[in-house]
């Protein structure tokens, strides 16, 4: 309930859209919230906005219409619009479709509270009322029903509520909706999304509709190096190569060698940065004669293909990763394998932070690995643990057994023990302690 309270006290507010998105100032203004409330997602620093997110900024501009994006799985629909929304401060509702998805999940529905009977209520009535986006992901997937019962929302009409007596939540002026879809509307003539319907055209007709697609070479190329640099940058070049050519493959449009045949799996963005990740786990069976590039591809892709497929996946990959072929070692850092130093660690840090929602209690390990000048404090370390109920400290010369201290939540940056971590876990990085990767939990 909380969190509901936070929502009312939201202000809209003008932002100047250029320095929102792009950190430079533009003149151009959009409407978002002065605060971020407990709904609004979460900012990824290491997101690319890019060309393929261009209408979808100017739709935020001027959002007169609901906006209806689609392209294929993986290629970032859903973390556009979040990420946006995520720099506008905008609360955000999200609902997955699926085939069984009813109106009245969005809506609400009576509860027993108490004794009493109360109606709770759904992300489209909450989104309604505070001014929040409502996501509507895989819209492709739900059943026409849901869309004629959103027909009279979309046009602007309040949301009438049978169940609650009749209520009538008149649309807030900041309330937004947006769908994501892997196909146009018109059904599937792929056949590689299942259990997509076909959309109403009546609904179709009510929103602006815009196309994303796999981000550009060079915004996935970054986009690796940001995620994983432990991996050398030539790698994730040509790894983002790889999955073009795999793209084209897909496409029937291969210009690789004698592959000119047709495959039924595809690389998007998404498994692209799994096997980044995955690569960069892998490494250390490199010591045992597993090759990380093609293992790693094995579980990120080529185990849902084919036989014949899977064959050529690795041809291909022989062909372009020759060099990763051999037994690679793993990638060496002036400061030792599993230490990161100055901006390559705190980039590593942040990303990984900022993937930690699910995982319990993300601990970072700094140490001193090299004598700061004058001084012999080599091997010194500095441990942050975030926990729900606060950030516990601990850190000491080497060989002792330290100092610990905990910052209660309340006193930490933004009551979060996370945000506090990641704020004197950067300040020590830039006094000159160095990440040791194996010892931190994110
Ligand atoms: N520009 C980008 N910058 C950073 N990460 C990105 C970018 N584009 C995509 N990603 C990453 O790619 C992955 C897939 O993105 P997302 O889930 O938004 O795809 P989607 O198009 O909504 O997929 P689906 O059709 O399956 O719903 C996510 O991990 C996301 O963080
Ligand atoms: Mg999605």
């Amino acid at each position: 309930m909380n969190n509901i309270n936070d929502l009312c006290k939201l202000q809209p507010t003008d932002l100047d859209a250029g320095q929102v998105f792009s950190g430079k100032p533009s003149g151009t203004t959009v409407r978002g919230y002065a605060v971020p409330s407990a709904y609004t997602p979460a900012i990824d620093h290491e997101y690319i906005f890019h060309e393929s997110s261009r209408d979808v900024v100017v739709w935020f501009l001027n959002p007169q219409e609901p906006l209806y994006v689609f392209g294929p799985t993986g290629c970032g629909k859903t973390t556009c619009i979040k990420q946006l929304a995520a720099r506008l401060n905008y609360p955000v509702f999200e609902v997955t479709g699926h085939g069984r998805l009813e109106f009245a999940d969005m809506v609400g529905h009576l509860t027993v509270k108490g004794g009493n009977m109360a109606f709770e209520y759904g992300p489209l009535a909450l989104a309604m009322r505070y001014g929040a986006l409502l996501l509507l992901n895989e819209i492709d997937l739900t059943s026409p029903e849901i869309a004629a019962g959103l027909n009279s929302v979309l046009d602007g009409s309040p949301l009438c509520i049978a169940e609650n007596g009749g209520e009538l939540i008149a649309p807030h002026p900041m309330f937004r909706l947006v769908a994501t879809a892997n196909t146009n509307g018109g059904g599937d003539d792929t056949g590689l999304y299942q259990g997509t319907q076909r959309q109403n055209l009546a609904w179709l007709d009510r929103f602006t509709i815009c196309e994303v697609g796999y981000p550009p070479a060079d915004v996935e190329k970054s986009l690796l190096a940001r995620r994983f640099p432990s991996l050398p940058e030539s790698l994730c070049a040509t790894m983002v190569d790889y999955a073009n050519e795999v793209r084209k493959l897909f496409m029937g449009e291969a210009s690789t060698g004698n592959l000119t045949n047709t495959i039924e799996v595809t690389f998007s963005t998404r498994s692209l940065l799994r096997w980044g990740d995955l690569t960069v786990r892998f490494q250390p069976l490199a010591h045992q004669g597993i090759q990380p590039v093609t293992y790693a591809l094995d579980r990120a892709l080529a185990y849902r293909a084919s036989r014949e497929t899977r064959a050529m996946l690795h041809e291909l990959a022989q062909r372009m990763f020759p060099q990763h072929m051999e037994t690679e070692a793993p990638k060496t850092e002036t400061a030792g394998p599993e230490n990161l130093q100055g901006d390559q660690a705190l980039r590593f840090m942040r990303g990984q932070l900022h993937h930690t929602t699910a995982v319990a209690n993300p601990r970072v390990h700094l140490e001193v690995v090299h004598t700061l000048s004058g001084k012999n404090q080599n091997g010194k370390f500095w441990i942050g643990e975030a926990r729900p109920e606060g950030l516990m400290l601990h850190w000491g010369k080497p060989n002792t057994v330290g100092q610990q201290h905990v910052i209660p939540a309340e006193n930490c940056a933004g009551n979060n023990s996370v945000l506090e971590l990641e704020a004197r876990a950067a300040k020590k990085l830039t006094k000159g302690y160095v990440l040791n990767t194996t010892k931190s939990s994110f």
